[in-house]
């Protein structure tokens, strides 16, 4: 699995630069970015994003159980990513007391901030039930999926 990590990364952002080329529209992007990562990525339960509005974080597009809605900046670990605009990987979320357990069935987690215009607008979360589930390699593919997602959305309004 290790050694093919990076064609998987590769593969999933070509498909990504093919479904959202030429679309505008932030929610059909995101609710495809969402699938495209949940059924690409093994071992996941849970893969979506936040938007941020004002104060908190709110539940966008998803693939998974239905989820918290609400979450507020600087709590749990999505509220950690947008607050400090940087990813946050944990290998073991019982080791945090701060998580905010949307599914007990989680048990590792990543989460990479959509920055645009030099402001947090968001965050990609992604859940699985395994122990240390990600590591670097995911991180820095999905960082790469998630700059491309901002990219394009950069050129296109909506
Ligand atoms: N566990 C996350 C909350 C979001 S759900 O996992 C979908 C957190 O601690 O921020």
């Amino acid at each position: 699995m290790t050694t093919r990590k990076p064609e998987l990364y590769r593969n999933l952002a070509e498909q990504l630069g093919a479904l959202i080329a030429g679309e505008p529209d932030r929610i059909a992007n995101t609710a495809n970015m969402a699938a495209l990562i949940y059924h690409g990525l093994p071992d996941l339960n849970w893969a979506g994003f936040y938007f941020r509005q004002d104060g908190e974080l709110v539940l966008g597009p998803f693939q998974g159980k239905p989820a918290c809605v609400r979450i507020p900046l600087g709590k749990g670990f999505c509220g950690a990513a947008a607050g400090r605009a940087a990813t946050v990987l944990v290998p073991d979320v019982h080791d945090f007391p701060g998580h905010i357990a949307c599914d007990p069935m989680s048990r590792s987690e990543l989460v990479v901030p959509l920055i645009e215009a030099g402001a947090v607008s968001g965050v990609l979360d992604l859940d699985s039930p395994l122990f240390a589930r990600f590591d670097e390699i995911d991180q820095a593919g999905c960082e790469q999926l998630v700059a491309l997602f901002v990219d394009h959305h950069r050129h296109h309004s909506g």
